[in-house]
């Protein structure tokens, strides 16, 4: 067979990325973090289309160079087609379409959530097939069913926010800089999860985050009424405690998915797939439970193009490509 060479780009929420993938080897994986959200305390759509414009020529270019293929060898494009937000994915897809149209190549259109998934299928070791995948980003959190590359059914999902979301509202009510994850992640490493936050009772292989978020909120709102000083003082311990109950209700699901099912091989994947506390405790239970576990390296954790380009290549090679008149979609079933 021919070589086959995909250019990727991903522009879902506030990271502009491209990547280079030959034959299923990834040869360049680029992201630009916006950094100009901090300073809103979370992703302001119309900035991050915005800036997007601004990046996506940049990034695509350094994509092509760091991996030393020019645009005449494209065999293909692949884009994010969605979930995400709708001026995000906008700038993605249409520089993905007028790229392609004027390169002459085919299109390839990527459900995000499926390309975090096949994140695990950009480097060895790779997860047997079928496997379950906890994907557990700043939008889901979701525990799927891998039947084979292009085959994926959602088990439970959050039914309220994601893991992710329930990391970066504490850290606002902390007062830590967006996103609060890899901050909580940091802190936790110095603190003991001393205080105790109640488990959510949800059936089935569902999750829910609102509640554990309001009793943060109430245990703040307490604690520092009778010591102003309380998050300071306690800073290490309270993101020990929230990062503990997190990954506690993640793996609890986890272990029910594998009694339900008997696939024995799990994967993480998504912006939280980067948190020590789950990255450890996954493999502490794996290890437990004779499970094999997969646990991604960070750059392919956070969102990145590497993801897209191999969720493309297994498109490329069925015969699955989009028409010119594609258009993105922000709420994108699975
Ligand atoms: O997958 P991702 O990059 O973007 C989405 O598709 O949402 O995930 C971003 C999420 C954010 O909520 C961020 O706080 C969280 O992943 N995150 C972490 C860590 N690194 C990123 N959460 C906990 N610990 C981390 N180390
Ligand atoms: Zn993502």
């Amino acid at each position: 067979m021919s070589t086959i060479i995909i250019l990727a780009i991903e522009s879902s929420c506030d990271d502009t990325a491209a990547a280079v993938l030959k034959d299923g080897e990834i040869l360049s994986n680029v992201v630009a973090s916006q950094a100009v959200h901090q300073q809103y305390g979370g992703v302001v759509p119309e900035v991050a289309s915005r800036a997007h414009q601004e990046n996506i020529l940049p990034v695509v270019e350094m994509a092509l160079r760091n991996a030393g293929i020019s645009k005449k060898e494209l065999s293909a494009i692949a884009f994010t087609k969605g979930p995400g937000l709708i001026g995000s994915l906008l700038v993605g897809a249409s520089f993905a379409k007028a790229m392609a149209l004027s390169l002459d190549i085919p299109l390839l259109e990527v459900h995000h959530m499926q390309a975090h998934v096949l994140a695990h299928f950009a480097e060895a070791p790779k997860p047997a097939l079928p496997f379950l995948c906890l994907t557990v980003s700043g939008g889901h959190t979701q525990i799927v069913l891998v039947k084979n590359h292009l085959e994926m059914e959602v088990l439970g999902q959050t039914i309220d926010d994601a893991a992710g979301e329930a990391f970066d509202k504490t850290g606002k009510m902390l007062g830590l800089d967006y996103p609060a994850g890899p901050l909580i992640d940091k802190l936790a490493q110095t603190g003991q999860p001393v205080f105790q936050f109640p488990e959510p009772q949800v059936p089935d292989l569902n999750f829910s985050f609102s509640g554990l978020k309001t009793s943060i909120l109430y245990f703040i709102r307490k604690e520092t009424k009778e010591n102003p000083n309380f998050i300071h003082e306690n800073l290490a311990d309270i993101c020990a405690s929230v990062q503990d109950r997190i990954v506690k209700i993640l793996l609890k699901k986890l272990k029910l998915a594998v009694r339900q099912t008997g696939i024995k091989e799990i994967a993480i994947a998504g912006g939280v797939s980067a948190n020590s506390g789950l990255r450890n405790g996954l493999e502490a239970l794996g290890k437990k439970e004779g499970w094999k576990t997969y646990i991604p390296n960070f750059e392919y954790c956070t969102d990145n193009a590497a993801m897209i380009a191999v969720t493309g290549y297994y498109k490329y090679l069925n015969g699955e490509f989009a028409g010119q008149d594609t258009a993105p979609v922000a709420r994108m079933p699975f």
